[in-house]
Parts: structure tokens; C-alpha cells; sequence
């Protein structure tokens, strides 16, 4: 009897230290188990005569029914308090910001937006890319464009030049990017219309000034195009590029050695309240040079003038996109700064598409 209460004590205290449900277990099996002390009690009752039976058949069935009952109700216990641990572990505060991942974070620098978004445009016009080397002959740069030797026209482009090769020739870093025309011209036969985005060198810096900066050229060349075929190419980009119904353009007479008539072009914009707005407004920008490719530059590249003309143009890429997306200062564009890169940078999957929209 003091044994059956002894050993009800002793399990009842072991499965309320029960500190996981693997320690609940170890004390069923000792208790209850085919070997366990609950279990040997159970076997001896076979072996008793009837009145032993009578006293003692309750009192181990019943310390078997109790045992059981307090592992149930500690099981139960423990599955409830595993349960609250792992929701106060695995708690979400849901208006916690979103963690980007890099390729999220990462963003497009606006010189290669912009240019993604003007060849979109001139790609839509039937133009194709032409490329040439940063690193120029005075050939190409210079005289095939109809700067005579010693011409001033040459001083007016802050040259860098390099050092002077074994043959006493000095290479420039390219001034312009119109010496990818002439390669363009020398390289394919008419009807020819490519565009020439790329990088250009001057001896120049400031707010608008940069050493390296950009420009895109543009060139046709065939038997008919005209003025009037430029100024349309000219207007049609411009809406197309700044995103506006209209837009008033105006041709100023001006001079390049390898143009005939030139002129410079400047549209129309608003500067109310420090801010630029194009397609209204009374003032003006300057945004491009063009005119009718010479007959020197064209003769320099083996084609006939009375056979062939055409026009070329050329922008200042950078320039367009300080005015497009309200960029004031050119300089830190080649800063690599990453600050500056993730307010003014553009989305890379933000594809520039005429028909998706250019900047949206
Ligand atoms: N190359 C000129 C410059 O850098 C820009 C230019 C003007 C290009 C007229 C042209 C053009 O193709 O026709 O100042």
C-alpha cells in the first residue's frame, strides 16, 4: 500500500519536472512501458488470490489511471507552451520595410538611360549605331572634316593631345564625335543613316563642363535628303525625347568647317520658377549643331558631291539629360558617387521602349 503511494509520489513528481515532451516520454515508458513499474504492479494482480485482488485491483488501477491522466495533462501543457515559444520566436513585425536585394538595388546610370531611350528613338526612324575609337588620328578629327591645317576652328576644341608616335604623329582624344562620320562614310556605301552615341574629350570644367562627356551624332547620306528632312528628324526627336506634344525649334545660321549651310538649334522653353520646361514659354536653349555635310568632307571619303548629299547633327548627350530629368551640376555624374547614383539612377529592367514609354 505505502509502496503503490510511493511510487504514485515519485512518478507524479517526475512527470511535472517533465521539462520537454522527449522527458514526459522517458518517464511513460518507465511507468508505463511493457517493463515499466506501472506495468509489473499490473502483472502481479494475475497472481493474487480473489480478496487480494479486491484490495489491491482498485488501487493499482487506479494509480495506473491517475499516472495516465497527469502525462496527458503535462503533454498537453508542454505542446501549449512549445507553441507559444515558437510564435514569440518566430514573430513578423509586417510593417517592417522590405529588404531589397541587389538586383533591386542596383540602378542604370542616366548617360546609359539616355542613350537607350535616344536610340530607341532613332532605331524607330530606320537609324542604326555607328562606333569609332576614343582615341583619334588628326586625320579623322580634324582634317578629313574640313579643318584645314592651322585652321582656328582647331583651337576652339580644348584639345587633349597624347605624345607624339616614333612617325612624329600626334593622336588626340577624340574632340567630337563626328569623325565617326567620316569613318562611317569611308566603311559603307549610301543611302546611310546611323547615329554615334559616345564619349568625347575637351580641356574644360565646370558646372556644364566636364573633360570626358558625350554626344550623340547624327548622319544621313544619299541622293535626296534635305534640309527640310533634317529639321522633321530634329522635331520628331526632340518631342519624342522630352515627352511633349509640341515643341518649337529655332535654326540659327552658325559655322562648322565640315557643314554648308551650319546652324545651331535651339528650342523653345520655360525657366518660371528656376524650373525648365519645354513646349512653352519664350526663351530659349542651344541643344545641337547641323547642317548639310560638305562637299570637301564629302570628296575626303571618295563620294561625289553632284552624286550624293546629305546632313549630319550633333548633341550633347549629357546636356539633354541635365535638362530632362533636372540634373543642375554635370560634375558629379563621373563622380561614382553611389548616393547620387541611387536618386538620379534609373530601374535596370525600366526599359526605355517607344511604345512602353521612354522614361515611365
Ligand atoms: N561636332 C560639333 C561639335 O562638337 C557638333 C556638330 C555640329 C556635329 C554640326 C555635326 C554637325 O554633325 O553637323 O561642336
Amino acid at each position: 500500500m505505502t509502496d503503490i503511494l510511493t511510487l504514485e509520489r515519485t512518478l507524479l513528481g517526475a512527470i511535472a519536472a517533465a521539462a520537454d515532451e522527449a522527458a514526459l516520454e522517458a518517464v511513460r515508458v518507465s511507468a508505463l512501458g511493457k517493463k515499466g513499474s506501472v506495468s509489473e504492479l499490473l502483472k502481479t494482480l494475475g497472481s493474487m488470490t480473489p480478496e487480494e485482488r479486491r484490495e489491491k485491483g482498485p488501487l493499482i488501477n487506479g494509480l495506473r489511471d491517475r499516472v495516465n491522466a497527469a502525462i496527458a495533462a503535462r503533454k498537453a501543457e508542454l505542446e501549449e507552451a512549445a507553441l507559444a515559444a515558437r510564435l514569440a520566436a518566430e514573430r513578423v513585425d509586417v510593417t517592417l520595410p522590405l529588404q531589397e536585394g541587389p538586383q533591386t538595388r542596383g540602378r542604370i546610370h542616366p548617360i546609359s538611360q539616355v542613350i537607350d531611350e535616344l536610340t530607341a528613338i532613332f532605331a524607330d526612324m530606320g537609324f542604326s549605331i555607328a562606333e569609332g575609337p576614343d582615341i583619334e588620328t588628326d586625320f579623322y578629327n580634324f582634317t578629313a572634316l574640313n579643318f584645314p591645317p592651322g585652321h582656328p576652328a582647331r583651337e576652339m576644341h580644348d584639345t587633349f593631345f597624347l605624345p607624339p608616335d616614333e612617325k612624329g604623329e600626334r593622336k588626340v582624344l577624340r574632340t567630337h564625335t563626328s569623325p565617326v562620320q567620316i569613318r562611317t562614310m569611308l566603311g559603307q556605301k549610301p543611302p546611310i543613316r546611323v547615329i554615334t552615341p559616345g564619349r568625347t574629350y575637351r580641356c574644360d570644367s565646370d558646372q556644364t563642363h566636364t573633360p570626358m562627356f558625350h554626344q550623340v551624332e547624327g548622319l544621313v547620306i544619299d541622293k535626296s535628303s534635305h534640309i527640310g528632312h533634317l529639321k522633321w528628324i530634329l522635331e520628331e526627336f526632340c518631342k519624342a525625347f522630352f515627352e511633349v506634344d509640341q515643341v518649337k525649334m529655332r535654326f540659327r545660321p552658325s559655322f562648322f568647317p565640315f557643314t554648308e549651310p551650319s546652324a545651331e538649334v535651339d528650342i523653345q522653353c520655360s525657366r518660371k520658377g528656376g524650373e525648365i520646361r519645354f513646349g512653352e514659354g519664350d526663351d530659349w536653349l542651344e541643344i545641337l549643331g547641323c547642317g548639310m555635310v560638305h562637299p570637301n568632307v564629302l570628296r575626303n571619303c571618295g563620294l561625289d558631291p553632284d552624286e550624293y548629299q546629305g546632313f549630319a547633327w550633333g548633341m550633347g548627350i549629357d546636356r539633354i539629360a541635365m535638362l530632362k530629368y533636372g540634373m543642375p551640376d554635370l560634375r558629379p555624374f563621373f563622380e561614382a558617387d553611389v548616393r547620387w547614383l541611387s536618386h538620379y539612377g534609373f530601374r535596370p529592367l525600366d526599359l526605355p521602349t517607344l511604345a512602353g514609354g521612354l522614361s515611365a
